[in-house]
């Protein structure tokens, strides 16, 4: 039996490293997947190329809404789309995420918004647009993608590090303001995954500072996210809410 069937899925950041693996494990269990992601050329495309090989791998019914998570408007745009289509939200995976590293005493404000503006704004702009939806079904799962660095800080990552940290709170406060309604509201915080953001990190940099920080001593894999997503997603995790799982080969230990 799978344990999403006929649930209705928004990942946003959809076709990056994480989110591919991410609607390929939802998909495989049922779930009718939004895929979302910016609206350039490039990641339209890889958007229908997504939906096009989810439908042929697992059928089911899914649509792509490119649409720029940071604009509230696009949001709200997106959203009304989904309902228009499906007439239900039942989970929303906040995964669309950017990175722009600076030391913090020369770190342009326009970059710290920047960030801000995807990692914090989009992921509060996407939870207030679903939830009326879910309020009156009394169903949903929220699953926030937050990371380490929001918990241990990291050089260079003054903007990065305060959103991830800020969506843990952010997630907190929901969980306790929907937990009667039947909806849940979790971070996963991923460690280092060998896919995505890391693909610019400096080899030198990784193999000096970050391998020996991990006591697994390996990177992730991108599926290792993706089933933790799926499980949160779950009836397996009907219980859990407000919780933050880290997937970081004990790197926060
Ligand atoms: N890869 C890792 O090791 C790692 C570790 C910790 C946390 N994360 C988090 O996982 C999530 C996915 O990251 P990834 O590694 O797959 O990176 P990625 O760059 O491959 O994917 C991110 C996706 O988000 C999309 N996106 C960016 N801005 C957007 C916007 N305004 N609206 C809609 N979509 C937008 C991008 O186009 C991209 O497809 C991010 O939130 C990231 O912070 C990743």
């Amino acid at each position: 039996m799978k344990r999403l069937s006929g649930k209705v899925t928004f990942v946003t950041g959809a076709v990056g490293g994480l989110g591919q693996a991410q609607v390929d494990a939802l998909a495989a269990e049922g779930a009718d997947i939004v895929v979302n992601d910016r609206n350039t050329p490039d990641c339209t495309q890889k958007a229908q190329n997504l939906i096009r090989e989810l439908k042929n791998k697992y059928g089911g019914d899914h649509i792509a809404v490119t649409g720029d998570v940071s604009r509230e408007e696009d949001v709200q745009a997106i959203v009304k789309e989904i309902i228009e289509h499906y007439g239900k939200i039942d989970i929303l995976v906040n995964n669309a995420g950017i990175s722009i590293n600076h030391v913090a005493w020369d770190f342009p404000k326009e970059d710290w918004e920047k960030v801000i503006g995807v990692n914090l704004n989009g992921v509060f702009f996407c939870i207030k647009a679903v939830l009326p939806y879910m309020r009156e079904k009394r169903y949903g799962r929220i699953i926030n993608m937050s990371s380490v660095v929001g918990i241990t800080g990291a050089r260079g990552t003054a903007a990065y590090a305060a959103t991830k940290a800020a969506v843990i709170g952010l997630s907190k406060s929901v969980a306790r303001e929907v937990a009667t309604r039947g909806i849940t509201v979790n971070c996963v915080a991923p460690g280092y995954i060998d896919a995505g953001l890391m693909a610019v990190m400096p080899q030198e940099y990784l193999q000096r500072e970050v391998m020996p920080s991990i006591p697994m001593g390996k990177l992730g894999d991108a599926s290792d996210i993706a089933r933790a997503v799926v499980y949160l997603a779950s009836d397996d995790a009907k219980y859990i809410t407000g919780e933050v799982l880290r997937v970081d080969g004990g790197f926060c230990i």
